[in-house]
This record gives structure tokens, C-alpha cells and sequence, in this order.
């Protein structure tokens, strides 16, 4: 009997989502499947900025990004339109990623229509429904929900495990961050340049030790936020740092950030960063102070030093390999633990090795070969 070509529907939303999907999807497209791309585009510009890079350009773009939007209003258009895209398209499988709410809603409405779902870095968890807010609880929905079940190291299998999901339906990958990482690192290795790149070259005094911040959690709106740019405060008042910190376009932060550090000489805030040159600025970085998940990945890869602004993680692989270390949202916190990495070379050089615990950019050929066994 002559086997159909097997469909398979790649989604995602978010910045993060983009940048450990793509590589996957020109893997995937080396294969015979028929491969099909859909965003749902929560982010807007920051999706596009990844898609332009990684020269992909989606098969359906449910264009849903509202300024400020709410979790439920959000939740709402991506069911109703991808049901649309689901009916017309009909796929054998499809595949999501991580924690947003782009990930549960797009494998809850494959569930609904009775397709298969396979569910890309699963199995992460802290077990505090609140932090991180809304992606832990996001995440264990979608690993009741998905099929299949891409845990990128032993740790997550683990969780999966324990939460009685089959062995035969999970698979320790590696996390897909590291295959694009390192695909990008390559590039600029390469001679890869773009206008970004030479900009951030004319504006920062890189003679000096550079941080690197970034921030969006929900859970840290409000004080949280508060603390964090008091803190940058303090080091960029008491160091010789310069400070580089893109913004992103959450609204929640842009408002406190721009009001509270927009007047410091050695405080850069820019517009969020292309991938390549977010990953050519933290090449260049001393340290790394943030709160996003992504980073906690990358970062200890490129032997980059990361403070990380939460009380928990859903990542222990880094803190044990010594690379990250959790300060929280408490100012004075922050600005000591960045005080002590800016003086003491002993503390500076533990921290600052390069380890491996996401992965070893094989990940896309591993998930590749376990939906071939499973499809
Ligand atoms: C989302 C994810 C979070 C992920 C983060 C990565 C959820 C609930 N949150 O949080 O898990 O870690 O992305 O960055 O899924 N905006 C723009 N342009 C953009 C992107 C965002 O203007 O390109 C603004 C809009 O006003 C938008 C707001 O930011 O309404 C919030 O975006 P949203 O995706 O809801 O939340 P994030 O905080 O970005
Ligand atoms: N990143 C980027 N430009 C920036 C800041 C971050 O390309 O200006 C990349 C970063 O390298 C990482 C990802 O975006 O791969 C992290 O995204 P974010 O912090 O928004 O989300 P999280 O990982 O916390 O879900």
C-alpha cells in the first residue's frame, strides 16, 4: 500500500518559541515530510525579527498581537484561529514548544480536533503554579495534552516520568536552543556582520567590563521591576560597567524602565536585539543579569556569568553547573552579587566556564528520527 507523505504543522508565537523552532523546521524540511509552518505571532516584531534571520516565512500567520493584551483575550483568537488553520490543513501531527501561551492553546485546539500533538522542551517544572506566571501551569497542560514529549536533558525526563507519562513516548533530545546557538555562533564566526552589530560597536565603550540585562516575567510587574532598576542604578552609579540592557516590548516594562534609567551615561537601553546580535552582545558581555529562560540556556554554553532575577527555576542544570545564580528581585541582592562578580576574579573565573547541560546541537536530529518512528 503506498504511504502518504505525513504533514506536519510546526507552531509558535514568541520570540523564544521562533528562535529554538526554526533550526528544527529547516531540519525538518530536509526530511520527506511535508513540512508546514504556522505562527500565530503573540510577539509581532520580535517573531519577525527571528523569522527575517532565519529566512522563514510561514505558511499561516494569524497575526493576533494586541498591544497589552490579556492572557484570556489571547487564548481566545489563537483557538479560533487556529481551528481554521487545523480544518483547512489537517495534519498528521503537530509540534509546539515550551511554555507560552501560543504552546497549550495551539496543542489544546489540536486535542480538540483529534490530531496528535508532540510538545518540544517538555517536562520542565518548579511545581509553583505562580513562577514562572503563566508558563509553569502552561507547560504541564501541555505535557497532558501532547503525544509525544521532547525532554531536553535527563532532569526533565524525569519530571515527565514521575508524572506518569510513558517512557516510549518521551525522548532525551538536548534542547533545540543550543542546535541555533550554535548555528548562529557560526555565522558570526563567519564574518556574518549587519547594521546592528556596527552600531552597538560605535555606542558602547566595550574597553570596559560590559552587563548584559534583559526582562519581561509577569511576575516580577509592578515592584518587582521597581527593584530590578534600582538596582541597575546602584551599579551603574557605583562601577566603571557599561550597562546594555534591550528592552522588550511588554508594555508592564517599558514603562518603568524608561522612566527609571533613561538618564544614566553608562546605561544603554536599546530596542530588543535581532538574534544574532543579542548572541553576539553576550559574546562580548562580563556578565549577564536576567530573568528570561532562553538566556539561562545559552549563557552557560558561551561561559558567560548569569544572575538570574527569579526566586525559582525551572532550568537547575545551570545553577549546577555553576554558571547562574539566583538573586531574585531584591535590589540590594542584585547589585551585590553584580558587585562581587565585577571585583573578585576568584568568584568571576568559578562561574564563567564553559558547560554543556542543554544539549550538544543534535537535538533536531534527534527529534526528527522519533517522529519518524512514531509516524
Ligand atoms: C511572552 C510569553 C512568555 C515568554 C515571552 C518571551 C505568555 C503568556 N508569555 O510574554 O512566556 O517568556 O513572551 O519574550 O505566553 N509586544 C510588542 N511587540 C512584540 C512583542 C510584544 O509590542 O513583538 C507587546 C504587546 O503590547 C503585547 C505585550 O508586549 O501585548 C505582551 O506580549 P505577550 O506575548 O502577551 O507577553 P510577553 O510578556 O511578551
Ligand atoms: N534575545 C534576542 N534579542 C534580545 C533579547 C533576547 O534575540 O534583545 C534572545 C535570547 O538569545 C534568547 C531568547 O531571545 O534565545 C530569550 O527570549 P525571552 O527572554 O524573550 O524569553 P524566555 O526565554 O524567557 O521565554
Amino acid at each position: 500500500m503506498h504511504n502518504r507523505t505525513k504533514k506536519i504543522l510546526v507552531c509558535f508565537g514568541t520570540r523564544p518559541e521562533a528562535i529554538k523552532m526554526c533550526s528544527l523546521v529547516h531540519s525538518l524540511r530536509q526530511t520527506d515530510f511535508d513540512v508546514k509552518v504556522c505562527v500565530t505571532a503573540q510577539h509581532r516584531e520580535m517573531l519577525d525579527q527571528v523569522l527575517d534571520f532565519f529566512e522563514i516565512t510561514p505558511d499561516f500567520d494569524l497575526d493576533i498581537m494586541k498591544p497589552n493584551q490579556s492572557l484570556n483575550e489571547l487564548s481566545g483568537r489563537i483557538f479560533m484561529k487556529m481551528d481554521t488553520v487545523l480544518a483547512e490543513e489537517q495534519p498528521d501531527l503537530v509540534l509546539v514548544h515550551g511554555d507560552t501561551t501560543t504552546s497549550s492553546i495551539c496543542a489544546w485546539a489540536a486535542f480538540h480536533r483529534g490530531i496528535a500533538s508532540g510538545h518540544v522542551e517538555a517536562g520542565l517544572r518548579t511545581y509553583n503554579k505562580y513562577a514562572p506566571f503563566p508558563e509553569e501551569l502552561n507547560r504541564q497542560v501541555t505535557a497532558r495534552i501532547a503525544d509525544f514529549h521532547f525532554a531536553p536533558t535527563k532532569v526533565s525526563e524525569q519530571n515527565l516520568l514521575s508524572e506518569h507519562i510513558k517512557a516510549e513516548n518521551i525522548s532525551v533530545t538536548g534542547n533545540t536552543v543550543i542546535d541555533s546557538l550554535l548555528w548562529t555562533v557560526n555565522k558570526l564566526e563567519n564574518n556574518f556582520s549587519n547594521p546592528k552589530i556596527d552600531e552597538l560597536k560605535g555606542k558602547i565603550d566595550f574597553s570596559k567590563k560590559v552587563i548584559l540585562v534583559t526582562g519581561h516575567r509577569r511576575e516580577n510587574f509592578g515592584d518587582g521591576f521597581l527593584n530590578i532598576c534600582k538596582a541597575l542604578a546602584n551599579i551603574a552609579e557605583n562601577s566603571d560597567a557599561e550597562i546594555v540592557y534591550p528592552v522588550h516590548l511588554n508594555p508592564n516594562v517599558q514603562e518603568p524602565v524608561m522612566k527609571l534609567l533613561s538618564n544614566h551615561s553608562n546605561i544603554h537601553l536599546i530596542d530588543p536585539l535581532d538574534y544574532p546580535s543579542f548572541v553576539w552582545m553576550m559574546k562580548q558581555s562580563y556578565l549577564i543579569i536576567t530573568d528570561s529562560g532562553g538566556v539561562q540556556e545559552e549563557a552557560p554554553s558561551l561561559g558567560k556569568p548569569v544572575l538570574v532575577m527569579r526566586e525559582t527555576t525551572e532550568r537547575p542544570e545551570a545553577l549546577e553547573a555553576g554558571t547562574v545564580q539566583l538573586v531574585g528581585t531584591d535590589a540590594s541582592k542584585i547589585a551585590e552579587s553584580a558587585f562581587e562578580l565585577l571585583h573578585n576574579v576568584s568568584v568571576y573565573e568559578q562561574m564563567s566556564k564553559a558547560h554543556n547541560p542543554y544539549g550538544d546541537g543534535k537535538a533536531n536530529q534527534r527529534i526528527i528520527e522519533f517522529i519518524k518512528q512514531k509516524l
